[in-house]
């Protein structure tokens, strides 16, 4: 399905494109950003490769300043009964100025709008106090604390590091009431 930008007032939420590896390579070559990520800082050549499959991905969405600077992404992908997934990472250069908020509301705004979902999810590592605030600042509600359900580093003896969960959610009638 095309993907038509979506311009906030100080955002252009688009698709990403393979030329974006080294504004992307700049965050998520970052431990600050993606500590709780599944996945280690990024090499530039990840990055080219990421920048690639994103470019051909309907899940994932760049997200720029009006000026082109590529500041973050969000990731929006379908799950079973009508159900999406919302995903968010952005340079800690650009945070705490009400970008993510900015650029996630209108995500969802497309996920219930355009391509229907009913609900939407998002999960982090309770720890993760900066992506809680930004899911209730969402209007999204805790629904469960899940315990050691997840792995993304293991100890030097190779045994997992098991880390906690918590899921938020949002029903379209509740975002409708909000807008
Ligand atoms: C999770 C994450 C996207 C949240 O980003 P964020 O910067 O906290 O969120 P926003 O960009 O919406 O900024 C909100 C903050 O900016 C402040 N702010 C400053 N200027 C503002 C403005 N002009 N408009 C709105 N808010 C503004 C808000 O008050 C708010 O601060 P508060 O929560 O202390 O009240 C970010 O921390 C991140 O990318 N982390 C690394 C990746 C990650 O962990 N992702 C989630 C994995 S599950």
């Amino acid at each position: 399905m095309t993907f038509t930008p979506i311009h906030t007032d100080r955002l252009i939420i688009r698709k990403f494109r393979t030329d974006d590896y080294i504004e992307l390579y700049a965050y998520l070559s970052k431990e600050s950003v993606v500590r709780y990520e599944p996945y280690d800082p990024y090499t530039l050549e990840q990055a080219r490769r990421e920048a690639e499959y994103r470019s051909n991905s309907e899940d994932f969405f760049a997200v720029t300043l009006k000026d082109g600077s590529l500041i973050g992404n969000l990731y929006l992908s379908p799950r079973e009964f009508d159900c999406m997934e919302l995903g968010y990472v952005f340079d800690n250069k650009w945070q705490m100025n009400g970008y993510a908020t900015e650029s996630a509301r209108a995500i969802l705004n497309y996920g219930f709008g355009t391509l229907r979902a009913h609900r939407i999810t998002a999960e982090c590592d309770p720890e993760n106090v900066r992506s809680i605030k930004l899911m209730k600042r969402l209007g999204m509600r805790r629904e469960a604390e899940f315990k050691q359900n997840v792995y993304f580093k293991r100890n030097p003896d190779g045994s997992p590091i098991w880390r906690d969960t918590v899921q938020y959610a949002i029903l379209k009638s509740e975002w409708e009431k909000l807008k």
